[in-house]
């Protein structure tokens, strides 16, 4: 069967969901970010346009980190100046600092993402910083990004476990979460780097969080709880998930952290679940499955596999 005649599940809508989910694709960024050799900016430039293709609307598409720490996105400048885009689609990139800042204004995006650790350890190793220093590095990003009409997302990595310091304490998170909403940011995505969460978890930290309005979800699959993570996120009150095309991902600042929640798996149970999600996905799981030829290994996405396998 071609991916193009794949079936869907049956719809069976269930109180409780939101209507519709803004699927916040990552793959570009978060999935090649990890690859261990460098993708020519030419295929990153058809992934983004075939993403585009089968209905996703938020592609985060590089990062202006340092490019000896990340080489893998070395190239945001061309691609940036290569990129076709498409009406109604978002182009986030991740800025670190300030000098990742101005390359993003020189490069016209108009919406950025800083991210942020809610442990120390992690800070030190992605960031090069220490958990308090972020934040000053931090801030006048988000606040010069916003006087330059941008806007910003915060992530927060390790929110619920870290390879380092063990469990992270819920409130440990709500209060770097909420500093960082303080200093303007529109969204703050609750990343689960390393992919340990349980779905009681998840709703704990979210119900901490009181207003949710802001709230995104990052799930990384190491544990093979994604899914059921982004299950619990939806019936607490979030309608932004993050996922990346074929499952694509990790992080080379956490070892033990592997691919994201593949978007396919995400749309498939948004299908089920009778929730809008704007994706055709057998042009999804055509473009997953050209991308895991251009990378010469195959998608660890189970949808992908049972539709194109
Ligand atoms: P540093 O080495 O401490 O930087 O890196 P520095 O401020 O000391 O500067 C050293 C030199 O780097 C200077 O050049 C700067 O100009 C230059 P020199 O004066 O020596 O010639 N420099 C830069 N050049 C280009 N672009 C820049 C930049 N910044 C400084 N932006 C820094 C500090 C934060 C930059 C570095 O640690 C870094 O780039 N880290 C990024 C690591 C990364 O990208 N990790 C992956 C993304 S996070 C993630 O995946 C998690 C997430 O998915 C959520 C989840 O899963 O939880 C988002
Ligand atoms: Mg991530």
């Amino acid at each position: 069967m071609g991916a193009r005649e794949v079936g869907l599940p049956e719809r069976v809508p269930a109180a409780g969901l939101p209507p519709r989910v803004e699927i916040w694709e990552v793959g570009p960024r978060d999935g090649l970010q990890n690859e261990d050799s460098v993708v020519p900016v030419e295929v990153k430039l058809e992934f983004l346009d075939r993403l585009a293709g089968a209905g996703l609307t938020t592609l985060e598409a590089t990062s202006f980190v340092h490019p000896k720490w990340v080489p893998q996105l070395a190239d945001a400048e061309q691609l940036l100046a290569g990129l076709d885009r498409r009406d109604g689609v978002r182009y986030p990139v991740l800025v670190p600092n300030d000098r990742g800042l101005n390359r993003a204004l020189d490069a016209g995006v108009d919406h950025i993402a800083i991210f942020a650790s809610a442990t120390d350890t992690f800070a030190q190793r992605n960031l090069n910083s220490t958990f308090e220093d972020q934040f000053a590095m931090f801030e006048p990003v988000v606040t010069r990004a916003r006087k330059e009409g941008l806007e910003v997302r915060g992530y927060l990595s390790m929110c619920f476990g870290d390879p380092w310091e063990g469990v992270v304490p819920a409130e440990q998170v709500v209060r770097a979460g909420k500093r960082l909403l303080d200093f303007g940011c529109s969204q703050l995505s609750l990343g689960d780097t390393i992919g340990v969460a349980t779905t009681n978890q998840v709703t704990r930290l979210i119900e901490a969080f009181g207003d949710k309005s802001a709230l995104a979800v990052h799930f990384h699959d190491t544990y093979g709880q994604a899914l059921a993570n982004t299950e619990a996120a939806l019936r607490a009150g979030v309608s932004t998930v993050d996922s990346s095309a074929g499952g694509l991902g990790g992080c080379p600042y956490a070892e033990s952290a592997t691919g994201n929640l593949a978007t396919e798996d995400l749309v498939w149970l948004l299908e089920g679940l009778g929730v809008e999600h704007g994706v055709d996905l057998g042009k999804l799981v055509e473009t997953s499955v050209w991308m895991a030829g251009q990378l010469g290994r195959p998608s660890p996405s189970r949808v992908v596999n049972a539709i194109a396998g």
